[in-house]
Parts: C-alpha cells; sequence; structure tokens
C-alpha cells in the first residue's frame, strides 16, 4: 500500500498509507482532504481533483482528455494531474501530493 504525503490548502503537510486499485482522488477523499471536491465523481470533465505531484517516479501516461481539462486551469504547472485519472499502485509509493488552488 503505498504511502503518500499531502499538503492540503493551508499548506499543511500529512501523510496517508493508500488503499491500491482506487484512484488518488478517492484515496484523498476517504482520508478526509475536503478540499478536493471532485464534482464530476471521477468522470474527468470538472478539474476540482487537480493536483500536483512531486515525485522523481514516472506517473502513468496523462490522456488526451485529462490534457485538455488541465488546459482549461489557470493554475496549471508542469506537475499538474487530476487526481481521479491516477490508479494507486504499489509503485506509486512516496509521492508528494500539493493540493492545487482552486481555480
Ligand atoms: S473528479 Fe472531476 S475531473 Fe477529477
Amino acid at each position: 500500500m503505498p504511502k503518500l504525503t499531502i499538503v492540503n490548502r493551508a499548506g499543511a503537510e500529512s501523510e496517508i498509507i493508500a488503499k491500491t486499485g482506487i484512484s488518488l482522488m478517492e484515496a484523498l477523499r476517504e482520508a478526509g482532504f475536503d478540499d478536493i471536491l471532485a464534482l464530476c465523481g471521477g468522470c474527468c470533465s470538472c478539474a476540482t481533483c487537480h493536483v500536483y505531484v512531486e515525485s522523481a517516479l514516472t506517473l502513468p501516461a496523462m490522456s488526451a482528455d485529462e490534457d485538455d481539462l488541465l488546459d482549461s486551469s489557470s493554475c496549471r504547472t508542469p506537475s499538474s494531474r487530476l487526481s481521479c485519472q491516477l490508479q494507486l499502485s504499489g509503485d506509486l509509493d512516496g509521492l508528494r501530493i500539493i493540493i492545487a488552488p482552486e481555480d
């Protein structure tokens, strides 16, 4: 089970042990990070699950839909991902996630 470091919008840092086989968005919601609204429920259509991922690991490739939706965010950076589109596996142990500002 991957251990993740999460920085919320207030700048507070904490660690969670996440389940595998669910999305990062689901893990964040389950852990009580209400900054992640996930209004579309993970359908890649709202961008309210936007996070910045700090990692030397190679992440799963971004789909064209995720890329297009992130383009609509004024807060996009090179480390931006939609957390609903990242499926958690043991390979992602050690990620540091910063919850992006609200658009
Ligand atoms: S939850 Fe809506 S795009 Fe991720």
